[in-house]
């Protein structure tokens, strides 16, 4: 499965039957110190999260099995570090996808005293991983409790214009792409021959779901995105 595959058949997973074995551990760690890199971004991937979701049953998200997780944060060094964290973190989810692995991403419901010593300070998001069985019943009724309808590709860009065949590309991978509580906030726009992307405000977590949905976006569409609220796309073609 490529990256693109991974993005369309990617879906939260809250239950899992166990770690991920150590090669994927090695192969994603290997990815997580690149991205840390790039993104100036503190993301690692640990084992031992178990503690950090005993203890939030009956919130927003209830996960079981926790064991191996993304934290991802660190010392805000850029203007751009919550959006940088959701770009990265979101290849992160798609690699683990293409490996058979079941992901999602945690803005708070879990633990923070119970974060291991050695973990970003702060920690501004996880992405929990581990191996996943076809969901059981008890899975899709909580994946239908905290998934709401999702949006239309034509309610997610507004166009001045017929837009090129790879924008629509884009909006289409973006449209599957996760969000906090499903909530999408991020707009496509084609506007005088030129794509950009935008989120209402970059309070709470909508500068991580701008910069998951411009990873969908650019991984479909083939090209390169200017960071910021509003910021420009550069098409590859
Ligand atoms: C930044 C961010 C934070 C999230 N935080 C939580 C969380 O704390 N608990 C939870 O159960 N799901 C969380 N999610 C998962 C979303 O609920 C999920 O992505 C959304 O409902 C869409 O469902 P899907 O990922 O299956 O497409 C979060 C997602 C994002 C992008």
């Amino acid at each position: 499965m490529d990256l693109k595959e991974a993005a369309a058949v990617r879906i939260s997973r809250r239950s899992f039957i166990g770690p991920i074995g150590e090669e994927d551990f090695m192969y994603l760690q290997g990815l997580a110190e690149k991205y840390s890199r790039l993104a100036e971004v503190e993301i690692g991937l640990f084992h031992g999260l178990a503690p950090c979701f005993r203890g939030f049953q009956a919130s927003y998200g209830m996960f079981s099995g926790v064991e191996d997780g993304f934290l991802l944060g660190g010392k805000h060094h850029t203007m751009d570090h919550l959006e940088k964290l959701g770009y990265y973190g979101e290849f992160l989810v798609l690699e683990a996808t293409a490996r058979g692995l079941g992901t999602c991403w945690v803005g708070g419901t879990y633990r923070k005293d119970m974060l291991p010593p050695s973990s970003p300070d702060p920690v501004d998001g996880i992405i929990v991983v581990g191996k996943v069985e076809p969901r059981k019943w008890k899975e899709k009724a909580i994946y239908r409790m905290v998934h709401r309808a999702s949006k239309t590709v034509e309610q997610m860009y507004h166009a001045d214009e017929l837009p090129p065949e790879w924008f629509i590309r884009g909006v289409e991978c973006a449209r599957l792409a996760p969000s906090a509580v499903n909530r999408q906030p991020v707009t496509f726009y084609w506007k005088d021959g030129r794509a950009a992307a935008s989120v209402p405000d970059m309070q709470g977590l909508h500068p991580v779901d701008l910069g998951i949905a411009k990873a969908h976006f650019a991984l479909a569409a083939g090209g390169e995105w200017q960071w910021g609220n509003g910021g420009g796309f550069i098409p590859a073609v």
